[in-house]
């Protein structure tokens, strides 16, 4: 049986140059925390554990994840890299492998990652290595004149020629955790920075003989660290970029992938179409040939087949089904079940609602805690009164329901099945199933009544 793997995520670092209260690894791509990019993708290598070195903000990074299942190790002053795996080593089984991945790179592909555990001898070391243009900042990796990895090398503390290697430490790194242990233990830090470097262990596994495998990722913009709202947005692009070439080669028509966020899952059906400026936050699923239009915010919904979301709309929380038409301009805040061929229009907001099939409301309407049935038809400026202050009331309105224009409904009340209501109406009680029901005062004439007229100023 193969070693169990034990991931050790380094969280702990400030982020200085990030001006914020808010530590680093709570910063958001993509709507999530940083560090939740990089727990999703620990996740997908199964591991037996995933410990967290976390230091400034620690609490806050705690509650922010505390759903997380993760052990987390404090680590009180950040003395490097080396020293903060050392916390979380004697929590690590010595028959582990260890792999180490850093809180505030958030864009390293799992693939990558299995690639670089599948290279390493079962009791070896693997390190991730990118070759850059500008290796400046970096550790450089210098190898021997048969081309074996040697050590790695500070950039504060390379000579020039070591700092002119551009083949450079990503720090990604698979290790033994037995012998991982007993480097830690000797590492000093009489360096530039006077840190414990986890660099230094290079050189102590090639004096022991090791052989240290390289690997690299397919695309640099995995090995992306963060440590300022400039990097934060440069990140956030490329992750959203790629969010489009995924989505695009699965079919899905993008107006300008430039102008599309996708903040969660995205599940689309066949012939989607998303025009610009729309975010997709959670979970979304569109179905078949839905039409997305300009300006839109959608968050946790499903969104039946052929249905078309019109521009300038904020969906929250619901399941919309086919052939339905939301918009311009519609808001649906959490909890609506909404079925088939609805249409919800301009300046309509609904909350807490279940409306039946074919149902219609196309202008300024409320519509909270309701059941709607089937065929209705709701006039301009409906109002549910569902709230006294303190409680909170259901209307329901049966099948084949008209509702006049700028009618309130005080609830609870019940609309009959094929009850018409007329325009204006304050309705408080019951309305009876197939009548008129009317609760406005009579329209009266006063004939002959005559208009104030102004007396003229001299
Ligand atoms: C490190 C590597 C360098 C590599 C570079 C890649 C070392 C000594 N150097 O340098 O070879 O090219 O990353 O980006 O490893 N951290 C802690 N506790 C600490 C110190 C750091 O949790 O005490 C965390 C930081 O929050 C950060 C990560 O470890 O997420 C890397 O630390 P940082 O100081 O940025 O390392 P570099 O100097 O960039
Ligand atoms: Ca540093």
């Amino acid at each position: 049986m193969s070693a169990p793997l034990e991931i050790v995520i380094l969280a702990a670092g400030q982020g200085k140059r990030m001006f914020s209260d808010v530590p680093k690894v709570l910063h958001r791509l993509a709507g999530q925390p940083l560090l939740a990019h990089v727990l999703a993708s620990a996740r997908k290598l199964t591991p037996s554990a995933v410990h967290v070195v976390y230091g400034h903000g620690g609490e806050q990074v705690r509650e922010a994840l505390s759903q997380a299942g993760v052990d987390w190790v404090p680590q009180a002053e950040q003395k490097g890299t080396g020293h903060a795996v050392a916390q979380a080593m004697p929590r690590v089984a010595d028959e582990a492998r260890v792999l180490v991945l850093y809180g505030d790179v958030p864009l390293i592909r799992p693939q990558t990652l299995q690639d670089l555990l599948a290279a390493a001898a079962p009791d070896g070391l693997a390190l991730l290595t990118a070759e850059l243009e500008a290796p400046a900042g970096y550790g450089r990796i210098i190898r021997d004149a048969a081309g074996r990895v040697a050590k790695i090398v500070e950039s504060t503390d390379a000579t020039p020629a070591e700092a002119a290697v551009r083949e450079v430490n990503t720090g990604f790194l698979v290790a033994p955790a037995a012998k991982l242990k007993k480097w830690l233990a000797g590492l000093r830090n009489h360096n530039d920075q006077g840190e414990y470097y986890l660099t230094d262990i290079i050189a102590m596994a090639v004096a022991e003989g090791l052989s240290i495998v390289t690997r690299s990722p397919r695309n640099v913009s995995e090995i992306l660290g963060i440590n300022s709202k400039q990097e934060l947005a440069d990140v956030e692009r490329i992750y959203q970029k790629q969010q489009a070439e995924r989505l695009m080669l699965q079919g899905v028509t993008l107006r300008d992938p430039a102008r599309l966020d996708v903040r969660g899952d995205l599940v689309c059906g066949r012939d989607v179409v998303i025009d610009v400026n729309v975010i997709f936050e959670g979970k979304v699923v569109l179905g078949d040939r839905v039409q997305v239009g300009p300006n839109n915010v959608i968050r946790d919904c499903t969104i039946g087949a052929d249905t078309q979301i019109l521009p300038n709309c904020v969906l929250e929380e619901a399941t919309i089904g086919h052939r339905c038409r939301i918009g311009p301009f519609s808001r649906l805040r959490p909890g609506n079940l909404i079925a088939e061929g609805v249409h919800i229009g301009n300046f309509v907001e609904v909350k807490k609602s279940d409306v039946g099939a074919g149902s219609k409301m196309n202008h300024l309407s409320y519509i909270g805690d309701t059941t709607v049935g089937g065929g209705v038809n709701i006039g301009a400026g409906t109002i549910t009164c569902n709230y006294d202050g303190a409680n909170k009331y259901r209307t329901v309105i049966g099948d084949n329901v008209f509702i006049g224009s700028n009618t309130s409904l005080v609830a609870p009340v019940t609309l009959g099945a094929g009850a018409t209501i007329g325009a204006g109406s304050v309705i408080t009680k019951e309305a009876p199933a197939g009548e008129l029901t009317l609760a406005r005062p009579a329209q009266v004439t006063k004939p002959g009544w005559k208009r104030p007229i102004k007396k003229s100023s001299k």
